[in-house]
Order: C-alpha cells, then structure tokens, then sequence
C-alpha cells in the first residue's frame, strides 16, 4: 500500500493536463460490449477503476489492447455473468448489466454493497430494465436479469428517485433500450456530461438515440452495432481538484484539456469565492488566479447541472481555511463527510450534522497523518495538506489511484512538494 507524503506551504505554479473522464470512460468500456465489431477507445485515465473494468470485460471474453489512454476492444464472443472477484471491488461495474442484457439477453452480476459514502441501491436500475420486459431473480448475491422470449421491448420508464435521478440507472437502460424493439423514453434521466457522452459514443455505434444531457432521452431501437472510435470527455472532477489546489496554494496554475461548459457550477463558486477563472476562448484552457480576500460560500449539491456531490469534499477544503463561515450540503449521499473528521485532526474548524457541513475558516491547518477513506474524500485530504504547517502523510492512497490518474506526477509538475512511498 502506498501512503503520500505532503510537505505543505510550496506555490503551485505551471500547467497541467486534465485526463479523461473517468465517470464516462467506466460506461464507455461497458458498452464496447454491445458491439461484435472493434471499438478503440482514447484518453481513457490509467486509474484502477478503469482497470477493473478493463478486466471484467476481458474476463466476459472481450480483447483487449491499452497503450497510454487508448483502449481497443474487440467483443466478439462473451458471456453473460460478471466475475464476482473482480465486480466486487468496484460499484460502477454495474453499468455491464444493461449492455450484457442487451447483447445476450441475460446478465448475472452481483448486487452491490453500500460504500463508505452511503447506501448504494441499484432499485431504479431494475425499475427502468423491468420495464422494459426483463424479469429479475436474486440469487447468492447476485442479481440474475433476464430478457423475455422476444427480446425487451422499448417503453417509458421514470427512473426518479428520492435523491432526484439516477447516472448509471440511465447509462444501463440506455444501453439496454437500443437493441429493445420499438421507442423507449426515459423521463427524469440524468443529464451529467458524462450520460451525454456515452450516447454519442453508442450513437457513433449505430444507436438512435436523442435527448442525451437532457431529462428526457428517447432511444429508437436498432437490431445491430458496428465499431468506431471515440474520445472520451476531460474529467470535470479532476479539473474542479486540480482548481481548488490552485486556489489554496497556486500563483496562476494553468489546466489544460478542460471544458469550460461542464464546469458551470464548479466556476461559479469559485467565482462567489473572490477566485479568477480566466479561460481561453475554446473554452479548452484556464487559469487559475486566487482571489486577494477569499470569501466563503453555500454549497447545496445537486444534479448537472447543479453543484456535484464529487466535488463537495475538495471544497470543504478550499473553506478550511477560507475566512468566514461556508455551508456544504450535499442532498445526493448525505454520508458522504468523511473527510471532515481528518481534516479536524489537522486543526479544521467543522462541524456536521445532518447531511450538512458548516466550516469556519482558520487561518492555517497543521500537519497530522490521516487516512483516506473514498476517493474524494482522500482528495480533499491532499489539498488541505497543501497549506498545513508541516508534513502530512496520508495513508490508504489506493482510494485516490482510483481516480485520479498519477495525481503526485500531476502535482509534482505543479511544483508542489509530494513523495508517494510505500507504507
Ligand atoms: N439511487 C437510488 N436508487 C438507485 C440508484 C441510485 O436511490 O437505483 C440514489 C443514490 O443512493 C443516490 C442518488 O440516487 O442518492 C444518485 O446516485 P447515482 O445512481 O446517480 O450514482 P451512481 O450512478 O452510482 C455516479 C458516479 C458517482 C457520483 C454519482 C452522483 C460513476 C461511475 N459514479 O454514481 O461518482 O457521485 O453518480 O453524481 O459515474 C465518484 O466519482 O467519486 C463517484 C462516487
């Protein structure tokens, strides 16, 4: 296991690449499995999410060839039951249900467990595949979903929730729907950047599909898929992580490879905050200049296009030592406060309660070793790192190679003062 060092107090200067999504790469390589014919896939982040799913889809029967962010798949035979040992350790790779369905009209994967950021249900998942003619069994832990006699059949399918909609409930019956006779419409879909993106990836497949990034996706079924290339969108989330290092310890860090429109929410309170987003007019590049007198500032996350729960963590970060008083609610995994139990180790001032942070700004945090607990709990823990007094070690770095891809080479680049060692 590898713990980070972090010597805090260096100025982040120079510029950085944001990778691929991962969030839509996991979906992405799911869906190669629709197809018979070759898929290349580009700028798919080396982070082990991506590479459990890149095994399961080997272990289903796929080929596959990576060199440094391009995936080739080819799915020619595969078979419909997920490798327990691999599904196991990552709860996205449920997103091979709606494609295994789809293509052998059967998938058996095992049903996720909760996770350190709250209770994690698949119940609209099967709502939208029942509605579409599949039946489903639990057996052993694992989810058996089956396609009747004629194959699913389009239909419209709510797929709301308590917590409003759900992203990979809408990935897996969009992709189970194109290969489902007739129109399937899916009301309250999730309309994250990263939906939209694997809709153009099947659609560049052959699919028909519309309304992707919106509420409402409409999918006219199709009865095969060819192959195709694609590159993956920036990762929002990354980009948000690597603003906020700027704003707590950056003089003009530059991001490269983002996109400005996927970012709405994320810019906008960091402008409230008193920061400077400056971008290019692609809209491909900023810089990032912290505000002389930083304000503080009420999250309430949301889905796109609100504020995204992903992004909460780094921002109790960015108001640990902001001055005044800022709220983080976060409505979607209310659990998700982790991180603020070690960042009081390291001298924040936070208190939660009901799914709700609020943070009084201190002037400096100080080092303590702390523990990473989910991805980007660990991350919020890197950036409060940054500014403290001292040298802080954080163990249990595997939650953060999750995620982010080589995130001590990225901050090194940045000049800040990181060791990965072996704990
Ligand atoms: N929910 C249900 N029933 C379901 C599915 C979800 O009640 O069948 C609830 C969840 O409990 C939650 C809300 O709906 O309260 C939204 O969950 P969602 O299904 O949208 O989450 P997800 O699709 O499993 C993806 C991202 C998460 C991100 C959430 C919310 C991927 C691989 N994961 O998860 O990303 O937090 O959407 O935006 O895309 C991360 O990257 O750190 C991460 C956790």
């Amino acid at each position: 296991m590898d713990k980070l060092i972090v010597h805090g107090g260096a100025t982040l200067r120079g510029s950085v690449n944001i990778s691929g999504s991962k969030n839509a790469s996991l979906p992405i390589l799911a869906a190669s499995l629709l197809t018979d014919k070759e898929v290349i896939i580009r700028r798919v982040p080396d982070v082990s999410d991506t590479n459990y799913m890149v095994q399961i889809i080997s272990a289903l029967g796929g080929e596959i060839e990576r060199s440094s962010g391009t995936v080739r798949i080819n799915n020619k035979e595969i078979v419909d039951t997920a490798p327990y040992d691999l599904v196991r350790r990552m709860r996205a790779s449920i997103c091979v249900m709606g494609p295994l369905l789809a293509r052998t009209g059967r998938a058996v994967v095992s049903l996720p467990g909760g996770c350190i950021i709250g209770d994690r249900p698949v119940d609209l998942h099967l709502r939208g595949l029942e509605a579409l003619g599949a039946t489903t069994e639990f057996e052993s832990g694992n989810i058996i979903i089956t396609a009747p006699k004629g194959g699913l059949k389009g239909a419209e399918v709510n797929l709301r929730g308590t917590h409003g909609p759900t992203v990979l409930g809408t990935d897996n019956v969009m992709m189970a729907a194109v290969f489902a006779e007739g129109t399937t419409v899916i009301e309250s879909a999730a309309a994250e950047p990263e939906v939209e993106d694997l809709a153009n990836f099947l659609n560049a497949l052959g699919a028909k599909i519309e309304g992707a990034g919106t509420r409402r996706i409409v999918i006219q079924g199709v009865t095969s898929l060819g192959g195709t290339e694609h590159t993956v969108i920036p990762d929002r989330i990354e980009a948000g992580t690597f603003m906020a290092a700027a704003v707590i310890a950056g003089d003009g860090v530059v991001l490269r490879r983002v996109c400005r429109e996927q970012m709405v929410a994320i810019n906008h309170i960091f402008e409230i905050c008193g920061h400077k987003l400056i971008y290019n007019e692609a809209g491909d590049i900023v810089t990032i200049h912290r505000g002389e007198n930083p304000i503080g500032a009420e999250i309430i996350t949301a889905p796109f296009p609100g504020y995204p729960t992903d992004m909460q963590a780094q921002m109790t970060a960015v108001f640990a030592t902001t001055p005044g008083i800022s709220v983080v609610k976060d409505t979607i995994f209310p659990q998700r406060f982790m991180h603020c139990a070690e960042m009081k180790r390291m001298g924040a001032d936070i208190n939660v309660d009901n799914g709700t942070a609020i943070i009084k700004g201190v002037k400096q945090l100080s080092s303590a070793p702390v523990m990473a607990s989910d991805l980007r709990a660990s991350a919020a823990l890197v950036l409060a790192a940054l500014t403290a007094k001292g040298t802080t070690a954080i163990s249990r770095l595997y939650h953060i190679d999750r995620g982010y891809e080589h995130i001590d080479e990225k901050l090194l680049q940045l000049n800040a003062h990181v060791e990965r060692v072996k704990e």
